[in-house]
């Protein structure tokens, strides 16, 4: 692996792992908690909630799907709700793509593809025999620098003061935590193959598919796109953004303590290879656009390399390339990685992308 980033298969205490089970019972924990203390916060447990229930069912497409809407709880009585809307090819269980969105359910996902900048594709996902599910960032927390609202209040860490300690999470966190809260409730939907989610996300909404795909392994495949910094981007980095940029740009991201790296990311016991590694053996699909330098696509195929031995050790083959594909092919594997020309934005090239993917490792 490349020298500069820390080996993913050693502890910190500098003893080498060489099995499939130190693997899983001390390295993967280790990680877990490093990536908790250091840049995220820590994830409060599932919440203790009430059921959730289906306000609407309907025929969606002329009969060709349907649609759910499902109110799930985040908390107790009072606690903000996630509207999840669910929808899937009539008459068969589908595998599924869970994603949050930026706009809301029927603005952005419901938008016709091109109508607006991010675009799901959902008719096309449909026909080809995926369900989709989606809901609004917002629903779980707004994406300000407030923790007054969203579901942070809700979920205090016990003998919390006013101000949020430097390890509590931050909204990055919130939202990873919202789609396993999806995937709750998605475990037990009847037109639902739950061993087949994979979770997907733009941008900033990528970086929270990862982290979810990374701390819950009820998903079946990741598929961060253009996800960046704080995502699939390394925090070793002088290219597009840096960890000083984003934690000045959006406090509100990550933990308080993660604030100490600005200037010295070099000392952080980990880089985002290893949030990766954390997905392992389940497979990873990175997406990028030549044009968007700022979420860094050079280094994101950088931080597969260094992934890879992980996925190797599990038993997989691990990446296939050494080089990033050319614009436009798609490089199949465990770990994935898609590079289409143009700007920042989910496009349907790049749900295109996804559902090749995700029918490669059905
Ligand atoms: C900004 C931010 C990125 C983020 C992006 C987005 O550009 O700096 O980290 O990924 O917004 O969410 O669109």
């Amino acid at each position: 692996m490349s020298g500069e980033f820390p080996d993913p298969l050693r502890m910190r205490d500098g003893s080498p792992i060489a099995t499939a089970a130190e693997w899983r019972e001390r390295r993967r924990p280790e990680l877990l908690e490093l990536f908790q203390r250091h840049m995220y916060g820590f994830f409060p447990p599932a919440p203790v909630t009430g059921a959730p229930n289906v306000v609407r069912s309907e025929s969606f497409l002329g009969g060709r799907a349907m649609r759910k809407d499902v109110r799930v709880p985040l908390g107790p009585p009072g606690a903000p709700t996630l509207n999840l809307m669910v929808l899937t090819p009539r008459g068969r269980r589908s595998p599924l793509f869970l994603g949050i969105n930026f706009g809301g359910n029927e603005v952005e996902v419901l938008a016709p593809e091109g109508v607006r900048k991010n675009t799901w594709s959902v008719e096309r996902t449909l026909a080809r025999g995926y369900a989709v599910a989606s809901f609004h960032a917002a629903d779980v927390d707004p994406d300000r620098d407030d923790f007054t609202d969203g579901v942070h209040p809700w979920h205090r860490p016990a003998g919390s003061g006013a101000e949020r300690g430097p390890t509590e999470w931050g909204t990055l966190a919130a939202w990873a935590w919202g789609l396993s809260r999806a995937l709750d409730y998605l475990e037990h939907d009847p037109d639902v193959d739950a061993r087949r989610i994979a979770v997907v996300g733009h941008s900033r909404m990528g970086k929270a598919a990862l982290l979810a795909a990374a701390f819950d392994e009820r998903a079946a495949l990741a598929i961060p796109s253009q996800s960046g910094c704080g995502g699939a981007a390394p925090s070793r980095t002088t290219v597009g953004e840096t960890v000083a940029l984003i934690n000045k740009n959006f406090p509100h991201w990550f933990c308080t303590a993660f604030r100490a790296y600005n200037d010295t990311p070099e000392r952080l016991p980990f880089d985002q290879h290893e949030l990766l590694a954390l997905i392992a053996p389940r497979p990873v699909l990175l997406c990028n656009a030549v044009e968007d330098e700022w979420a860094n696509p050079a280094g994101q195929f950088e931080m597969l390399r260094a992934a890879a031995p992980v996925w190797r050790l599990l038993g997989k083959e691990g990446l296939r390339a050494d080089r990033m594909p050319p614009s436009g092919k798609l490089l199949d594997g465990d770990l994935g990685y898609f590079i289409r020309p143009g700007a920042h934005a989910m496009s349907p090239v790049e749900w295109a992308a996804y559902l090749d993917f995700a029918d490669r490792h059905r």
